[in-house]
């Protein structure tokens, strides 16, 4: 079966074994098979954090596990929701509902269940802000298993999942805990710009998704159209006496401090200082709006793909000293 539909960089691979899960008993079947314990497995969600470079030697399973619903109790609203929910569905069901919390995730790509695994983040938000716990199907034996906030060992784009316990759960729903009484957060300057130009002054979740939703589509490829995976590296987090010897060449670098005491500099900013932003090489290149996301022209191949990233860390690391390093799963 080709994986083409089911990963956002739109790579054309096969795998030997193909199961969409939509239930928690397809779940139970699939491993009463014996299937989960003799081959090489592949979770997916929508996708939309893989290169393939090669054909998938295994099985893989695609969770399109739904259900939505919320636990009122005061302000406090818990939303459970199935781990193959769409994201963006499940942050639209919030912000009608005025459950708040998740609107400056909103129209990132992928699923619910996906959210954890690389605590994904952006505007200003992580995943790790709302979230309250998930449950798992431990594929050695078949129990589903719940993991708190302490549990899941939240970092930037990092979790338990991506760690100790890769490949070892598969993440069969999650619960966040949102509020009727709105905390907004536009302290990413580009929301606050956005809104300023929309002539919104006290904005409602629903402004602040709508503003979010405005400037990833002005940034971002969509990827039903262009290939791509969203940002390819993470952002370097360095030390403090490291980014002595970046400023003090490139005064105008990008960074932010991080609650640790560490710098984080903008990946796209070093890629498009080297001159990548927007180039094309052969079917492959980075987004003309934004030079951390790499793109599918058309017919790349992960290889391909893949080589021109390498390209981009020699480049990054022979002009600033800095290692970038890879958020996509290359497989
Ligand atoms: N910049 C450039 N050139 C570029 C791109 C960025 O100079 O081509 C500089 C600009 O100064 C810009 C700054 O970098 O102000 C930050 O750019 P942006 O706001 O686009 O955010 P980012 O740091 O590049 C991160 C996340 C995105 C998330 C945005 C918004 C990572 C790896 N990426 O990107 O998440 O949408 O912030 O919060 O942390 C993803 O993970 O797939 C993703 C898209």
């Amino acid at each position: 079966i080709s994986l083409k539909p089911y990963n956002s960089f739109a790579i054309d691979v096969n795998a030997h074994y193909f199961a969409e899960i939509k239930t928690a008993d397809d779940l139970n079947d699939l491993f009463q098979t014996g299937l989960l314990k003799t081959q090489k497995l592949l979770i997916v969600g929508g996708g939309s954090n893989i290169l393939f470079t090669q054909d998938f030697a295994g099985l893989v399973i695609k969770v399109s596990i739904k259900g939505l619903n919320a636990a009122i109790n005061g302000d406090n609203v818990l939303v459970t929701s199935g781990a193959g929910e769409v994201w963006n569905d499940f942050v639209n069901y919030c912000v009608a509902n005025n459950f708040a919390g998740v609107e400056n995730l909103s129209l990132i790509p992928g699923t619910v269940g996906a959210s954890p695994v690389q605590n994904i983040g952006a505007y200003g938000v992580e995943l790790k802000d709302v979230f309250e716990s998930c449950t798992a199907f431990e594929i050695k034996t078949g129990q589903i298993e719940t993991f708190t906030f302490e549990d899941c060992h939240f970092g930037y784009r990092e979790s338990i999942f991506k760690g100790d316990f890769k490949g070892k759960y598969i993440i069969t729903e999650v619960t966040f805990r949102l509020s009727s009484q709105p905390k907004i957060n536009t302290s990413y300057g580009a929301i606050e710009a956005e809104l300023r130009q929309r002539g919104i002054e006290n904005p409602n979740i629903a402004d602040v998704s709508a503003a979010v939703s405005h400037i990833r589509v002005s940034k971002l490829p969509d990827p039903s159209t262009i290939g791509n995976a969203g940002s390819f590296f993470k952002n370097p987090v360095i030390e403090k006496y490291e980014f002595a010897d970046v400023v003090a060449k490139f005064p105008d670098v990008v960074h932010y401090p991080t609650p640790d005491g560490k710098i984080k500099l903008a990946a796209g900013w070093l890629i498009e200082q080297c001159g990548w932003k927007g180039r094309k090489v052969g079917e492959t290149g980075t987004w003309k709006n934004q030079a951390l996301v790499l793109v599918n022209h058309g017919n790349a191949t992960g290889t391909e793909v893949f080589q021109f990233s390498e390209q981009i860390i020699d480049s990054v690391k022979s002009t600033f000293g800095v290692t970038l390093d890879r958020e996509v799963n290359i497989l």
